[in-house]
């Protein structure tokens, strides 16, 4: 009886050791893997032994830089994480309506970018341009030295001025042009001014009165959305400072539909790590559009001023648009080298 007695309690004691040493093996293997399981930095080996900083960076994009952005942070804090005002090394310069908010927002997404939030309208506007450059530079954003920062103010692409201001600043700087098929641009510059006036009990003339000149029956060319979508005239006014190799054209009919790719072409252009992925866009039914997904509690959809629903255009004037644009389209495809099967009837 005794004997028996004995074997159970070595036998408790046998399980409740292994028990005890199981799970002494399990914390160490656990406590192992989430050493490995640490996030690698997305932009790793791009820039040599400041790794470590970088890492941060991305913990902090969302937290620390947001708050001096708001102003919330203290002096220490920018100092301890030498962060910075810096000028943009990349700016979208246009079109309006081509989707430059959008643009802005996804290419946000990737770690070594910061966006100035607002349009600066710092080279369009000679009241903000007279105050100088270091005004500029305090607008901009907080971040890594190694890190971008970009601004779009989409009426620079228009300005006369603009090219030759920017240049003064810096002459390498890349700049990147998202584009859509120019009569739907058109319609869409329409739909905003209209929404405008609307909110402000005002009428407005039909789309067709405004594109349309009444004696001629031409396209009116004095018409500032017609204007805006003859890319290749803006365009010119730019390769008198710039060399084409420093613009890049972005699809904005594309980024709608499929934004990966062309966000893909972005990093190549800026020489950043492709870090954007198909994780970070996700399609929204309701909005009709793609949102942005940073992390798994964080995500956004663009405000609903982005995707308004276009008035109905009459098919003929469409098809004038469609003509009118054609020989100024097949310029803008030779001078850049990107080709869009835009109609032309
Ligand atoms: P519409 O309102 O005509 O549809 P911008 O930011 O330059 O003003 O461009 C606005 C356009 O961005 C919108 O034009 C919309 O079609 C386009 N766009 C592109 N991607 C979008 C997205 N993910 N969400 C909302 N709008 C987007």
């Amino acid at each position: 009886m005794l004997f028996k007695q004995q074997v159970l309690l070595r036998q408790k004691l046998f399980v409740l050791g292994s028990l005890a040493v199981g799970s002494l093996l399990y914390i160490v293997a656990r406590v192992g893997s989430l050493d490995r399981l640490q996030p690698t930095c997305p932009i790793e080996g791009q820039f040599g032994d400041q790794e470590q900083i970088m890492l941060r960076a991305l913990q902090y994009k969302r937290g620390l830089a947001h708050d001096l952005r708001k102003g919330n942070a203290t002096k220490e804090q920018i100092r301890l994480h030498n962060m910075v005002q810096q000028l943009p090394q990349a700016i979208i310069i246009g079109v309006r309506k081509g989707g430059t908010r959008a643009l802005l927002e996804m290419l946000n997404l990737h770690p070594a970018v910061v966006k100035a939030s607002q349009e600066i309208h710092f080279f369009d506007n000679d009241e903000n341009y007279a105050k100088g450059i270091e005004w500029y530079r305090k607008k901009m954003p907080f971040s890594y030295p190694y890190q971008i920062t970009i601004e779009k103010s989409p009426a620079y692409f228009i300005t006369e001025e603009v090219p030759e201001r920017i240049y003064k600043m810096n002459s390498s700087i890349k700049l990147l042009i998202i584009v859509r098929e120019p009569t739907t641009r058109a319609i869409s510059d329409y739909t905003q001014v209209l929404e405008g006036k609307e909110r402000k009990n005002k009428t407005y003339y039909k789309f067709e009165k405004l594109a349309i000149d009444p004696t001629t029956c031409e396209v009116n060319t004095k018409y500032k959305a017609v204007r805006t979508s003859i890319y290749t005239k803006h365009l010119e006014r730019w390769l008198k400072y710039f060399p084409i190799e420093q613009f890049h054209i972005v699809d904005g009919d594309r980024l709608i539909t499929e934004p990966l790719p062309e966000l893909q072409l972005v990093e190549k252009f800026l020489n950043l790590p492709p870090r954007i992925s198909q994780y970070n866009l996700y399609f929204n039914a309701t909005r009709g559009f793609y949102c942005l997904r940073f992390n798994i509690v964080f995500n956004k959809c663009l405000a609903g001023s982005k995707g308004r629903i276009h008035p109905e255009v009459d098919p003929l004037v469409v098809n004038k648009l469609h003509k009118f644009f054609h020989p100024f389209n097949q310029k803008f495809y030779q001078i850049t080298g990107r080709s869009f099967s835009w109609p032309y009837k």
